[in-house]
């Protein structure tokens, strides 16, 4: 079956690990039906900060305003069958742990947390305060998946990019994706 994911970019810094995703996302087209996209401002803002364009606006994906509750992923029903939140700011963090649904992208993780499917986080700041590792707390009790934007360095990663690949690759893993990735003595 042809998957129906999510995507939410928020504001937190490693606007390239939402870009890597967007363009595995694209290169992952037969597996996928349909993919969703939401960016929060500070997402917007931080991704022209970080890369220097606004090529968020150049994928053919389908992409809805955060204060859009019309989108179908907004309910149960449309059965979008995961979603990640890339990067995952400590506030967006905060307003799902604790059941805020005031705008696209923290209704669309209460839908899927409510619905038992899969919501990933790749949540970043450095350092964490108790609020922030409470809160990852309560998303993982509920089901959610903290994937922390931890770069790994056993793959010998020779570029920035290769680096984020490092972390968007377990994205892709954690999401059930059939794809060929670094993968430990292979
Ligand atoms: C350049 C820049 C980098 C930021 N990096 C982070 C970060 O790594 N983690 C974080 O939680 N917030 C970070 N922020 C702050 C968030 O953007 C801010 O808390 C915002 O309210 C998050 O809103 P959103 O979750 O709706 O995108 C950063 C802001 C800027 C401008």
């Amino acid at each position: 079956m042809k998957r129906k994911i999510i995507v939410a970019v928020t504001g937190a810094s490693g606007s390239i690990y939402a870009k890597l995703l967007l363009d595995k996302l694209n290169s992952l087209s037969n597996q996928i039906e349909k993919v969703g996209v939401v960016m929060s401002k500070n997402a917007k803002d931080v991704w022209k900060w970080e890369l220097e364009n606004e090529e968020y606006n150049n994928y053919t994906f389908d992409f809805y305003e955060k204060s859009n509750f019309m989108a179908p992923f907004a309910s149960g029903s449309a059965k979008y069958d995961t979603m990640i939140i890339i990067p995952c700011s400590m506030g967006t963090l905060g307003r799902i742990a604790n059941g805020f649904s005031d705008d696209l992208i923290t209704r669309s993780a209460d839908v899927i947390l409510k619905e038992r499917r899969k919501l990933i986080l790749v949540a970043r700041d450095t350092p964490l305060n108790l609020i922030h590792i409470n809160n990852m707390k309560a998303v993982t009790e509920a089901g959610g998946i903290v994937c922390p934007a931890v770069p790994s360095y056993y793959s010998k990663p020779q570029t920035i990019e290769d680096l984020a690949s490092t972390v968007v690759d377990r994205v892709i893993d954690l999401a059930g994706f059939q794809s060929n990735s670094y993968r430990w003595s292979e």
